[in-house]
């Protein structure tokens, strides 16, 4: 389309030329029809008036003298509208032929007269005078004086009709230049979204549309930039938590097993004086340097064991789901013996997605943390079952329930980063009747799983 290209603007403006041109063609239309009749309708009329006239005039000039009778009545005869009205002699000459035609001002086009001109009429009155024929009278109808009129009044409706709609087209413009303002800042506007300046903001138009759309596009800019920043805000954290767990486990190997290594090369050493010695072997005091040696390999492994277990939960992907919780729940109360954990874990699969499994054990993990280190909770309660197609966990306390001004630690985002990762939900309230923690995770339906025989219950105090 060759208008693809334009501008509302244009198409707008060439909208309304289109319609101008159309309603100027139809007026020129009317125009020529009802001019048409109405110069046929006024000579005709002219010419009987004129008729009638002529015969009266010829009658009363009767008695003139015959020699200047014919131009007497020629000169009378010279000054009609919409008919002419020629003298002839008996020998067919015209008298006062040589008086100039009257011209009028304004002269229609010839194209004008032709579209209006009726059929030219011709009527011949014989002229007499003393029962002697002087010659006629030929009355010839002419309808160019009124069409000179018509074309004058048309040339004026045609300059003041021009220059209403040059006057139109020019306001019209105009305003669309400010109506359409609007859509122009908005494009503007969604490239600096586009370049991620979500400081883009429009100023409310007048337009109650337009206005609706710039509230729209200011709250969708205002929700990026809150995105953003928090996407930002998580990164930091994110980077900082890596930090902190490198640093953390950098302190566990030197403060555990720094010196356990450096008791175990002491017993070593011990052990290779008291076998180097020129006295006879002390067999008592050799048992309790293996005795020491393996308290210590005992303190290694289970500081191993602590540390693996936090960097990836072993048993995970192994042992069923519901015995991984089991066991976390049983190991949260060997830790806080003042608190008691409660799970269950009916329904659920033995296992999911790594990913899955990985994000509902964490989420136990954070919440039952949370749970004693904020909350204070006497009781933490744990629920995970698959329904609707969805892993449903629950976690509730029974602890002072979340302040409404909380800070923002790594737990809550991170869960909630963790679930919403997988298309899930993550919801928080104080209905616990501490803090509940509330998710779901759907699970995909093709999945080959096994699901788990026996319902889990674990209770440690
Ligand atoms: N079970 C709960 N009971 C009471 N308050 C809670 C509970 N869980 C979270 N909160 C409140 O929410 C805040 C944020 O928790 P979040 O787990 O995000 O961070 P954190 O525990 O302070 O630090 P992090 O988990 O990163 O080590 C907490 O500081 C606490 O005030
Ligand atoms: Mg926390």
């Amino acid at each position: 389309m060759p208008w693809s290209g334009w501008s509302t603007r244009a198409r707008l403006i060439a909208v309304v030329l289109l319609i101008d041109a159309v309603a100027a063609v139809v007026s020129c239309g009317v125009i020529v029809l009802n001019a048409r009749s109405a110069v046929r309708v006024e000579t005709r009329a002219s010419l009987a008036t004129v008729e009638s006239l002529v015969a009266d005039t010829i009658r009363l000039a009767e008695r003139a003298p015959p020699e200047t009778l014919l131009e007497t009545l020629d000169l009378r005869f010279q000054t009609l509208r919409h008919v002419r009205v020629a003298v002839i002699d008996t020998e067919g000459q015209r008298i006062g032929a040589t008086v100039p035609e009257r011209r009028p001002s304004r002269e229609a086009p010839l194209w004008f007269a032709d579209l209006i001109m009726p059929p030219i009429e011709r009527h011949s009155l014989p002229i007499a005078a003393a029962g002697r024929a002087l010659g006629s009278a030929q009355i010839t109808t002419q309808p160019m004086d009124e069409i000179d009129e018509i074309w004058g009044y048309a040339r004026a409706l045609l300059l003041t009709t021009v220059l209403i709609n040059t006057a139109m087209l020019a306001a019209l413009y105009l305003a669309l230049g400010r109506i359409l303002a609007p859509l122009r800042r908005l494009g503007s506007a969604l490239t600096q979204l586009e370049h991620h300046d979500y400081t883009a903001r429009l100023e409310p138009p007048g337009t109650r549309e337009l206005a609706v759309i710039a509230e729209r596009f200011n709250k969708v800019a205002e929700a990026l930039m809150v995105v953003r920043s928090a996407n930002a805000r998580l990164n930091q954290k994110l980077l900082t938590a890596q930090d902190d767990e490198r640093r953390r486990t950098a302190l566990e190997l030197h403060d555990e097993f720094g010196p356990c290594l450096f008791a175990l090369e002491a017993n070593a050493a011990s052990i290779a004086r008291i076998a180097a010695g020129a006295r006879e072997i002390d067999r008592v005091k050799l048992a309790a340097r293996a005795g020491e040696i393996g308290t210590i390999v005992g303190q290694v492994q289970g500081v191993n064991r602590e540390l693996l277990n936090r960097l990836r939960p072993h048993g995970l992907g192994q042992a069923p789901l519901a015995t991984c919780l089991d066991l976390l729940l049983r190991n949260f109360g060997a830790r806080y013996p003042g608190t008691i954990f409660t799970g269950r874990f009916d329904g659920l699969a033995r296992g999911y997605d790594d990913l899955i499994d990985l994000t509902v054990f964490r989420c136990v993990q954070e919440s039952a943390t949370n749970a004693v280190r904020h909350g204070a909770a006497t009781h933490v309660e744990a629920i995970a079952e698959e329904r609707d197609g969805a892993v449903q966990v629950e976690i509730c306390d029974d602890g002072t329930g979340i302040p409404v001004e909380h800070s923002t630690g790594l737990g809550l985002s991170g869960m909630r980063e963790r679930v919403e990762a997988l298309q899930g939900t993550f919801t928080l309230d104080n209905a616990g009747p501490g803090a509940i923690v509330r998710i779901a995770i759907p699970v995909p339906s093709d999945r080959n799983r096994e699901v788990g025989d026996h319902p889990k219950v674990a209770q440690s105090a």
